[in-house]
C-alpha cells in the first residue's frame, strides 16, 4: 500500500521531536506506522536515560511489537485514560483533516486518538496537502458485508479495490479480523460529512477520514522539523 523506507530521517525527526512533549507519569496512545515508530523508540529511549515513567496504549500488534521491544508499560483503555496520542497519517489538509490507514489500523487509531486529551500528528513533507483525497480513503468492513459495502460506495462515487496482502494469499485482514475496501474519491468537498456518511454503511466498521480531531501537527524534514 505504502513505501514505508522513504523520508526516513524526516520521520525520525518528527517522531523524535513529539516524544519531547511526553511528560513523566502520562499514559500516552501509541499509534502505527514506520513515523510513530521512532516515536515509540524515542519514548523507550528517554525512559532508558531519564527514569520518566509512562504507560502506552497501542493501536496495532506493530506499535505492540515496538513497544515491548523498548520496554514501555503497556496497559488498555479500559484501565487508563490518554494524556497524549501521537500517530502518523498519510494526507494531513490545511484544516488538520487526516486520511488515515495506510497500515490497516485507523480503527484502533481512531478510538485511540479521539480519547486522548491532546492529539498530535506527525508526517513528513510528502503528506501535506491543500484538500484530501489523492491517497484513498481506507474502510474496515466486515467481511460478509464487502460486496455490498462496496457497491455503496461506488454508489458514492468512489472506485473501489479490496486491499490485497503482499505476503499472504487473498486479501488483508486487519487486526480485528476484517477487510479493508480503498475507496477512490475524485475529490473530497466535506471530510467530516463524508466521514459520517461512510460509517452509515452497514457493515462499514470504521473509515481513515479522521476530521476535527488534531491538536497539532508536526512535519519532519531532512534536518528538522515545523510545527503547526
Ligand atoms: C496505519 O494504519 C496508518 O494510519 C498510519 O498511521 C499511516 O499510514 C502513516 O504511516 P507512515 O508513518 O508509515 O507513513
Amino acid at each position: 500500500m505504502k513505501d514505508t523506507s522513504s523520508n526516513s530521517s524526516a520521520k525520525k525527526n518528527a517522531g523524535y521531536k513529539a516524544a519531547e512533549y511526553v511528560e513523566d507519569g502520562m499514559v500516552l496512545g501509541l499509534g502505527t506506522g514506520s513515523t510513530t515508530h521512532f516515536f515509540i523508540e524515542k519514548v523507550g529511549m528517554r525512559i532508558k536515560e531519564e527514569g520518566i515513567k509512562v504507560m502506552g496504549i497501542p493501536t496495532s500488534f506493530q506499535s505492540l511489537l515496538i513497544a515491548k521491544e523498548w520496554n514501555i508499560p503497556i496497559t488498555t483503555l479500559e484501565e487508563h485514560d490518554i494524556d497524549l496520542s501521537v500517530d502518523g497519517a498519510d494526507e494531513v489538509d490545511s484544516e488538520f483533516n487526516l486520511i488515515k490507514g495506510g497500515g490497516a489500523a485507523h480503527t484502533k487509531e481512531k478510538i485511540v486518538d479521539y480519547a486522548a486529551d491532546q492529539f498530535i500528528v506527525i508526517v513528513d513533507e510528502s503528506k501535506v496537502v491543500e484538500s484530501l483525497g489523492a491517497f484513498p480513503v481506507p474502510v474496515e468492513v466486515l467481511p460478509d458485508a464487502s460486496r455490498m459495502v462496496m457497491k455503496a460506495l461506488e454508489d458514492m462515487g468512489a472506485t473501489c479495490e479490496i486491499r490485497m496482502a503482499q505476503r499472504k494469499d487473498g486479501p488483508v485482514i486487519t487486526d480485528n479480523g476484517n477487510f479493508v475496501i480503498d475507496a477512490k474519491f475524485d475529490e473530497i468537498e466535506s471530510p467530516a460529512h463524508l466521514e459520517i456518511d461512510l460509517n452509515s454503511i452497514p457493515g462499514v466498521v470504521e473509515n481513515g477520514i479522521f476530521s476535527q480531531m488534531v491538536d497539532k501537527v508536526i512535519i519532519g524534514t531532512d534536518d528538522g522539523t515545523k510545527e503547526l
